[in-house]
C-alpha cells in the first residue's frame, strides 16, 4: 500500500480512537460469574419472573446506574440487583449491564447467580439478599501476568485505605491513586459498595475486601469480589475520568474540540483517501486493509451518512418534547431537517464504537430492503459520538396506541384492522422469503407496527437484531425480543428461526382482535395469558365473546359474515402461536389463509403455550420438547452464548 494512503488511514483511525477515549470505557469484561446451587422450582413461573426483573432493572440502570426489582411470589419469586461502579457514565453503564444480563441467564436452571464485571455487578436470587455484605464466596482474584517491585506495596496500601475512607463518606463509591515515589508509576484503586447495604455493612465489606485484595501483592492486579462490594487495585489507570451522570462542561469542550478537529482531519482525509482509494481499488482489488477500505467507504458515502450535528439540531438536541417513544434498541425522537422533511431519529442505547464500519454496512443492507409495508431506513450517523438511525416519519405512530385504547380504537373498525393485518403479513413474508437477505425480525409486536397517514401498516425495527447479534463482543442479543411475544423455544433455548416471528405475529393477531395486551410480567396470571384465553374460547366455540367491541363499528359486512371472518383470524392466530415451531405456518401460507376465506384450516394443536415442556430444558436426554423437523433445524440461525434472551 502506498505511504500516503497508509498515513491517511492512520489519521482517520486515530481521530476515531480519540473520540472513543473521550466517551469512556464500559469495562464490560467478565471477572467471575457464580450460580446459586438450588434449581428453580417451576420453569414456567421462574423464567418470566426473571426476565421481568431484568426488564425493570434495565429502565433504572439507564436513569441512575443502579436498579433493584422484585417479581412474583412463592418459591420462584425473583429478586434482582444491578449496579455500575461510580466512574462509569450512564451510556457505558447501559453497555456493561447489557453484557451482564446476557450472561447471567446461563445460570438457568439454577435459581440465581451473581456476575462481577470490571464495570458493573448483577445478582439475582429467590430471596431478599439486598442487605447481605459477606458470604462464603467472597474472595480476591489476583492478576497473574506481572509482578511489581516491593516499592509498589506501600502506595497500593495507601490508595486502598484512602479509597475505603472516601467511599464511606461518599455513598459507598470512591477511587484513589497514589504515585510510587521516584518512579513514573502509580497505584490506582476503585472501591464500591452496593447501594442497598448501609454504611456499617459497607465498612465491614470494604475492610474485609481490602485485607484480601492486598493479599494479591506483589501481582500488578487485584480484585475483591464480595457479597456487598467490589474493589480493585492496579498499576494501570483503568478508571474513567468522567463524573457520573453525564458529561461535564470541560468534557463537552474536549468533545467539541475533538469533533471539530476530527472533522477537519476527516474531511481532508476523505478527500485524499477517496481519491487514492478509487485509484488503488481499481488497480488492485485484493491488496490493502479491508477495514481501512470499509472506513473510507463509510465516510465517503454521503447518501446514508447523516452528520451528527444535523440530527442533533433536527431533534432540538434530543429534546424530551420530541420524544416519540422507546424501542428495544433506543429512544426515538421526531426531527425536522433543514429542508423541512420530517424524520424519526433513533438514538441507540449503545455506541458501536469498535465496529463503525461494519455497523454502517449493516445499515446499508437494511436500507436496501424496501417494501411498502416496511418502514424506510434513510440512513445513520454511524460513527461518534453516538450511533443514530434515521427513519421516515409516520404521523400516526404505532398500532398499540390504537388497539389498546378503547377510544382511539374506534378509529380502527374490522375492515381497517384486517388491512393492517394483511399489510403486516406481506411485510413479514417479504423479510422472510423475498428480500435479498433473509431477515428474522425477532421483535414483532403492536408497538413495532407503525401506521402511515392512511393507516396502512409498516413494520419498524427490522434487521437491527440481526446486525447486532453478530456483534458478540458487545451485547445486543440481550436487547432483542419482548416478553409476551417471544416464542417459547426462543425464550428458553435461544433457538431462532423465522417461526419465532410467526409466533409473535400470532400473539399480535389475537391482540388486534381482542384489543387486549398479552400480559407481560404478571407472573401469577401467566397461565391466563391472552393466548390461553383465546384457546379456551376457541374450543368452546365462544370466540366472539373476546372480540373488541370496536370491531363492530361502521362495517359494511353483514354481522354474521363479520363474526366468521374474525373467528377465522383467531383460528389463524392460534395456528401461528402453536408451541411446536414446525407446526406454525409460514408467513406466505398465512397470507393465503387470510385471503382465501373459504379454504379449510387445520385444527390448532394442543393448548399451545400451556405445555410445560415448552418452557423447560430437556434434562431428560430424549429430545421431546422440540421436535424440529430437519427443515427447521437447517434454518436455525446462529444460536449465541446464552440460553434465553430477555426483551
Ligand atoms: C408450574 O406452574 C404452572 C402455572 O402456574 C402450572 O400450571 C404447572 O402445573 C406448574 N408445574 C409444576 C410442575 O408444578
Ligand atoms: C428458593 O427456591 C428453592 C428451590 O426451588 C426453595 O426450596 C426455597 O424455598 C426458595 N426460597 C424462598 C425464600 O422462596
Ligand atoms: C446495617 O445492616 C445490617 C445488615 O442488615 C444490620 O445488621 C445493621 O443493624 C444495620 N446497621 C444500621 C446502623 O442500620
Ligand atoms: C468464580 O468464583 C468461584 C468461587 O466463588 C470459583 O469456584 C470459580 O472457579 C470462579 N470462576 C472463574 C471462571 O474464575
Ligand atoms: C494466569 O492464570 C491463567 C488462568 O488461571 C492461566 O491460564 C495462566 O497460565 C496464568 N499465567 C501465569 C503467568 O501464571
Ligand atoms: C515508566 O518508565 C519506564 C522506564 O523507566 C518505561 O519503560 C515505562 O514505559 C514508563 N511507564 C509509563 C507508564 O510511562
Ligand atoms: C472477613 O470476614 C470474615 C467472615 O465474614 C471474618 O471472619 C474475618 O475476620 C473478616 N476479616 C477482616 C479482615 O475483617
Amino acid at each position: 500500500m502506498d505511504k500516503t494512503a497508509q498515513y491517511v488511514f492512520l489519521v482517520l483511525i486515530g481521530s476515531l480512537a480519540l473520540l472513543k477515549r473521550v466517551a469512556g470505557d464500559p469495562r464490560a469484561q467478565i471477572v467471575n460469574m457464580t450460580c446459586a446451587n438450588q434449581l428453580e422450582h417451576n420453569a414456567s413461573i421462574f423464567v418470566p419472573n426473571f426476565i421481568a426483573t431484568m426488564e425493570k432493572i434495565s429502565d433504572q440502570m439507564r436513569d441512575s446506574g443502579f436498579g433493584t426489582a422484585v417479581t412474583g411470589s412463592g418459591p420462584d419469586i425473583n429478586y434482582g440487583l444491578a449496579q455500575c461502579y461510580g466512574d462509569l457514565s450512564l451510556l457505558d453503564c447501559v453497555l456493561c449491564y447489557a453484557e451482564a444480563r446476557t450472561f447471567l441467564p446461563q445460570c438457568y436452571p439454577y435459581n440465581g447467580g451473581r456476575i462481577f464485571l470490571d464495570g458493573c455487578f448483577m445478582r439475582s436470587e429467590n430471596y431478599s439478599f439486598y442487605e447481605e455484605y459477606t458470604g462464603p464466596n467472597d474472595r480476591a482474584v489476583c492478576g497473574n501476568t506481572s509482578q511489581k517491585a516491593s516499592n509498589f506495596r506501600e502506595p497500593a496500601r495507601q490508595a486502598v485505605s484512602q479509597a475505603v475512607a472516601t467511599a464511606l463518606q461518599n455513598g459507598g463509591y470512591a477511587k484513589a491513586q497514589v504515585a510510587v515515589s521516584g518512579t513514573n508509576e502509580t497505584a490506582y484503586v476503585l472501591a464500591n459498595c452496593w447501594r442497598t447495604v448501609n454504611q456499617s455493612s459497607c465498612k465491614a465489606c470494604l475492610d474485609n475486601a481490602s485485607a484480601s485484595v492486598l493479599g494479591c501483592l506483589p501481582w500488578s492486579e487485584g480484585r475483591a469480589l464480595y457479597t456487598g462490594c467490589f474493589m480493585r487495585y492496579s498499576d494501570k489507570d483503568f478508571l474513567n475520568q468522567e463524573p457520573r451522570n453525564g458529561i461535564s462542561r470541560g468534557t463537552i469542550i474536549i468533545i467539541v474540540v475533538s469533533i471539530v478537529s476530527s472533522l477537519v482531519v476527516i474531511a481532508v482525509g476523505v478527500a485524499i483517501g477517496v481519491y487514492i482509494w478509487k485509484r488503488r481499488y481499481i488497480q488492485n482489488k485484493r491488496r490493502g486493509s479491508n477495514d481501512a477500505r470499509k472506513l473510507v467507504k463509510l465516510l465517503h458515502d454521503s447518501n446514508l451518512n447523516f452528520k451528527y450535528s444535523t440530527l442533533e439540531r433536527a431533534t432540538g438536541s434530543f429534546n424530551d418534547e420530541n420524544k416519540l417513544g422507546q424501542g428495544g434498541f433506543g429512544t426515538v425522537y421526531k426531527g425536522v431537517l433543514p429542508d423541512g422533511r420530517e424524520i424519526a431519529v433513533k438514538r441507540l442505547f449503545f455506541n458501536n464504537r469498535h465496529r463503525a464500519a461494519d455497523f454502517y454496512n449493516e445499515v446499508n443492507i437494511i436500507s436496501s430492503v424496501e417494501h411498502r409495508n416496511l418502514v424506510r431506513l434513510l440512513g445513520c450517523s454511524c460513527s461518534e459520538p453516538e450511533s443514530l438511525l434515521v427513519y421516515e416519519f409516520l404521523p400516526n405512530k404505532s398500532l398499540d396506541r390504537f388497539i389498546f385504547d378503547p377510544s382511539r380504537g374506534q378509529v380502527l373498525n374490522w375492515e381497517k384492522r384486517f388491512q393492517i393485518i394483511i399489510g403486516t403479513v406481506e411485510g413479514l413474508a417479504y423479510l422472510h422469503e423475498n428480500s435479498k437477505t433473509k431477515i428474522i425480525h425477532r421483535d414483532i409486536k403492536a408497538s413495532n407496527i407503525l401506521l402511515d397517514s392512511r393507516l396502512r401498516a409498516k413494520i419498524a425495527d427490522f434487521g437491527l437484531a440481526r446486525s447486532f447479534q453478530e456483534d458478540q463482543s458487545h451485547i445486543s442479543t440481550a436487547i432483542a425480543g419482548t416478553l409476551g411475544y417471544m416464542a417459547p423455544e426462543y425464550l428458553a433455548h435461544g433457538q431462532l428461526t423465522e417461526k419465532a416471528d410467526v409466533y409473535s405475529f400470532g400473539v399480535l393477531l389475537l391482540e388486534i382482535v381482542t384489543g387486549k395486551q398479552n400480559n407481560r410480567s404478571k407472573a401469577t396470571e401467566y397461565s391466563d395469558s391472552l393466548t390461553t384465553v383465546a384457546w379456551k374460547h376457541f374450543q368452546l366455540g365462544t370466540v366472539e365473546e373476546i372480540f373488541d367491541p370496536n370491531l363492530m363499528l361502521n362495517n359494511n359486512n353483514h354481522s354474521s359474515n363479520l363474526k366468521n371472518e374474525v373467528s377465522r383470524v383467531v383460528h389463524i392466530g392460534l395456528l401461528c402461536a402453536q408451541g411446536i415451531p414446525s407446526l406454525r405456518p409460514s408467513m406466505s401460507k398465512v397470507l393465503q389463509m387470510l385471503k382465501k376465506k373459504d379454504e379449510d384450516l387445520p385444527a390448532p394443536s394442543n393448548p399451545p403455550f400451556m405445555d410445560e415442556k415448552t418452557m423447560e430444558f430437556n434434562d431428560t436426554s430424549e429430545n421431546k420438547g422440540y421436535p424440529f423437523n430437519s427443515a427447521d433445524t437447517d434454518s436455525i440461525a446462529t444460536v449465541t452464548h446464552s440460553s434465553f434472551y430477555p426483551r
